[in-house]
């Protein structure tokens, strides 16, 4: 590893951690990095019962919090989870600079703190920074900030198999001016999580031919938090309707499937593992590349085409459209039980054990668990 840690003092209510960072290989930022840490008065986790919370509203004792002016990254800390303060003008509230990622680090079965592809998700918060006019956060300083945290609250992670702490990356623009520009001044935070089962059922999935989440040239690749907004009112219908979630089709004709609203998508026609091939208009998932690169490894012939409403729709009738899943970080991987496309409704036979996506969810789940091997270097110890 190419940081050296001089100094940790996780234990103390107030310490710094000096991090000396070898100068040539993260030219953006200064030769030492200083973490502050301020440990939380007192935990949480005695009042939580870590293997049965709803997603997404169980945070855990502390926060990574770095600020960004004058150009450069400021001094990286570890605080107690806690509000922040922000003036009501910062530039974020009112034009949208603002990127997030979602990762997650498991306990193994040795019982150690691993966090799976966390390069990956580093790469894809900076694709979305770039695209944002944000600044990047240089590599070493995100996974620096990733360790920490999960350092701080690793007995936040569940222990139970399937179940992770949830990481919530984010970076929003903090300047304080109603002017439409890039801000010069921003604050990365890495908030977490513990989590199970996102989904605990099968979804309903309803095709949109109305709205649409993405159009070419514009964010759809970002993780953006305005693409997430910006679906909230088709998605709502579709939940009046009965539905899960939608499924979008592209911008200009509705016709080709693009991916779900938190999940990349993925079909089984007529033994082929069929996706929608990456664009500018879809998020490139990182589920979505493992899912893939298994099924690879396996054997199983994969295609990533362009798939048509018309053409899912004629292999459903003709019995070849076996299986559908949609694929990402907190729903993992999330069988498709009910399409709905206008006013009809399509169903497959539950999954099951002899299913693709069976099979491919239980051995991500095993690699992510350390109980299969990781042939593909995926898992990082904290
Ligand atoms: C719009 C969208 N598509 C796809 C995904 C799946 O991506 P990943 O597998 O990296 O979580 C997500 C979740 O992050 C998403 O929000």
């Amino acid at each position: 590893m190419d940081l050296a840690v001089k100094k940790i003092t996780l234990g103390s209510s107030k310490s710094k951690v000096a991090i000396s960072v070898t100068k040539n290989l993260i030219p953006m930022i200064m030769d030492v990095v200083q973490f502050e840490v301020q440990k939380a008065m007192s935990s949480k986790l005695q009042q939580i019962d870590l293997e049965n919370i709803p997603f997404g509203k169980v945070f855990t004792d502390h926060m990574f919090v770095v600020d960004y002016y004058n150009n450069k990254w400021q001094e990286a800390k570890i605080l107690p989870y806690g509000k922040l303060e922000l003036s009501p003008s910062i530039s974020a509230l009112h034009y949208g600079q603002a990127i997030f990622e979602g990762m997650k680090a498991y306990k193994n079965f040795k019982g150690e703190n691993m966090m799976f592809r966390p390069h990956d998700n580093i790469k894809r918060f900076n694709q979305s920074a770039s695209r944002m006019c944000m600044p990047k956060v240089p590599d070493k300083l995100f996974i620096e900030g990733l360790r920490q945290l999960i350092i701080a609250d690793s007995d936040w992670i569940p222990e139970k198999k399937g179940y992770s702490l949830y990481l919530r990356p984010m970076m929003f623009a903090t300047e304080e001016r109603i002017i439409v520009k890039p801000s010069d001044e921003y604050k990365f935070l890495i908030i977490a999580s513990p989590a199970g089962k996102y989904y605990n059922e099968p979804l309903k999935v309803y095709i949109e031919t109305h709205y649409s989440r993405a159009a070419k040239g514009g964010v759809g690749n970002a993780k953006a938090a305005g693409n997430y907004g910006a679906v909230m009112f088709p998605s709502q219908i579709a939940k009046n309707k009965g539905y899960h979630q939608v499924i979008w089709t592209d911008a200009s004709e509705h016709q080709n499937i693009e991916e779900a609203g938190t999940m990349n998508v993925m079909f089984v026609i007529d033994n082929v593992l069929v996706t929608p091939q990456l664009s500018d208009t879809k998020l490139p998932g990182i589920t979505r590349h493992s899912v893939l690169s298994v099924a690879r490894e396996w054997g199983v012939k994969v295609e990533e085409r362009t798939i048509t409403v018309t053409e899912l729709i004629e292999a459903y009738n003709a019995g070849k459209l076996t299986e559908a899943f949609g694929t990402g970080t907190a729903a993992t991987i999330a069988h498709i039980k009910t399409i709905g496309h206008e006013d009809k409704d399509y169903h497959l036979a539950d999954a099951n054990a002899n299913s693709l996506s069976w099979k491919i969810s239980e051995e991500l789940t095993n690699i992510k668990y350390g109980t299969s091997t990781d042939n593909f270097g995926w898992m990082h110890k904290v």
